[in-house]
């Protein structure tokens, strides 16, 4: 039987997209290519903002400057969308669905906002819509949840999914930075952009939380704000405390199943014990860990941006579609449980690493404890450190409502003699309680 060929639309030849094109026209792989996608793959355009700029590997006749045309073209197969941001992006990948091409897109904020409704339209004409390099770039983690998992019940998810945050996090830990000066050094080696608000306030982590949810627990993605803290506030103080006391602090995005139809999503820093196979991802590196009903402990671990290990994963995604097509199939959609509800996350309970800038003065210590046992918030282990200005408590409480840790705090601020609340971070699968 004759191979047949498949056209390629690339959109984007940027970090991703130039590594993707390189991939697929790496003589030393096509036996390989073929193979995987049961058909020979052809790159029919590139669309990019400015055709006049060279880019290595990249065949110059084959950039154009309209996206929107390269995914109306009638003999593009498969359209790859490695451009980014959602508008107009979205209209790009629904003109390619609508007449039945293929999309495979690395877009987290387009998927965390709108990959229900694309996912449904993908199906309804016959399309794959696939974005394994959405989440952790180069970690096949989205396959996985979707195959190998896909009877398994996931109770948890835990990921360490922005690499900027875990680079900067781990500079403040391995080298005694304060959060400033990491972020100046991660702008410097190009881990963080100019203005890093996307990662540092944890918008990036919560959308791929968004994504790891949907196909762990089976929540719908259509842009839902979820609780979201990134670590602008973390001290380097607050990184010497977690040392010492035997963990380490990660920012991590948690999917949590709360009894049969609870559910809570989030990011935030957290307190990570030493022994915990998270703690040791380090630098840029992502991580993501599943906790399945009857698999037990599962964690991937791997290089979560990069423009080579990025397009490794969607190189994965155009063999799958491109055999889907050979065979004339498609993947069903996700499918997504209406059943499910987000707890009211005051009612989840954690244990508390809480830091007070406090007055040094006789009598403050009783002061502080007495409200947190009004707020019924019992202490686990206090620390007394500095002197004058430089006066701190910092406490690991028990397992506490974050209701009450948050009632707590409200009143300890009201005390004349706490100058600041200096930190209020969870502690995850650490001690006590
Ligand atoms: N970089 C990573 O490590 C990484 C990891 C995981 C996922 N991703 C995702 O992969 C996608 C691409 O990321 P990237 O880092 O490769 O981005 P990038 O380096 O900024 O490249 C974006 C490319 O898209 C082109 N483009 C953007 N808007 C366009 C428009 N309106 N018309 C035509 N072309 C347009 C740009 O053209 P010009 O070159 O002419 O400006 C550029 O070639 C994003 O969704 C990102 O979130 C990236």
């Amino acid at each position: 039987m004759e191979t047949p060929n498949l056209r390629l639309g690339v959109i984007g030849a940027g970090f991703v997209g130039r590594a993707f094109v390189q991939l697929l026209t790496d003589p030393s792989r096509q036996v390989a290519l073929v193979d995987g996608a049961n058909a020979t793959l052809e790159i029919v355009g590139v669309a990019v903002r400015d055709t006049t700029t060279p880019r290595e590997g990249i065949d110059p006749s084959l950039l154009v400057d309209d996206p929107l045309a390269l995914a109306a073209r009638e003999d593009v197969d498969i359209l790859v969308e490695l451009a980014g941001g959602t508008d107009p992006t979205r209209s790009w990948i629904e003109t390619a669905l609508h007449r039945g091409a293929s999309v495979v897109t690395a877009n987290k904020a387009l998927m965390a906002e709108c990959g229900t409704e694309l996912a449904r339209l993908a199906h309804d004409n016959g399309a794959d819509l696939l974005y394994e390099a959405s989440v952790a770039g180069g970690i096949p983690i989205i396959r996985a949840l979707r195959t190998s998992l896909a009877g398994e019940k996931i109770n948890r998810v835990l990921g360490i999914v922005n690499g900027t945050t875990n680079f900067i996090l781990s500079q403040m830990t391995s080298e005694g930075r304060d959060y400033a000066e990491a972020l100046a050094e991660a702008q410097a080696l190009g881990y963080a952009e100019a203005d890093p608000t996307a990662d540092v306030e944890a918008f990036d982590a919560a959308a791929k939380v968004q994504i790891l949810s949907s196909l762990a627990i089976g929540t719908a993605l259509h842009g839902e704000a979820i609780s979201r803290e990134g670590i602008a506030k973390v001290r380097a103080v607050d990184v010497d405390f977690a040392r010492r006391a035997g963990y380490v602090i990660k920012l991590i995005g948690v999917v949590e199943r709360v009894g049969e139809h609870g559910l809570s999503r989030r990011t935030h820093p957290a307190l990570i014990p030493l022994e915990h196979p998270l703690a040791a991802v380090h630098g840029a590196m992502n991580a993501v860990f599943v906790e399945g009903d009857k698999s037990g402990p599962l964690m991937w671990l791997g290089q979560g941006a990069g423009g080579e290990p990025t397009a490794t994963a969607v190189m994965g995604d155009v063999l799958h579609a491109a055999r889907n097509r050979a065979s004339g199939r498609h993947d069903v959609p996700f499918s997504v449980d209406d059943r499910l509800t987000n707890v009211d996350e005051g009612d989840l309970t954690s244990v508390y690493y809480l830091s007070l800038d406090v007055l040094d003065e006789p009598g403050v210590l009783a002061q502080v404890a007495g409200v947190f046992g009004r707020h019924e918030v019992s202490i686990q282990s206090m620390e007394q450190s500095g002197f004058g200005s430089e006066a701190r408590l910092s406490f690991l409480t028990h397992e506490a409502r974050a209701r009450d840790v948050s009632s707590t705090l409200d009143e300890l601020d009201q005390l004349a003699s706490v100058d600041s609340i200096g930190a209020c971070i969870r502690v995850i699968d650490g001690g006590g309680a």
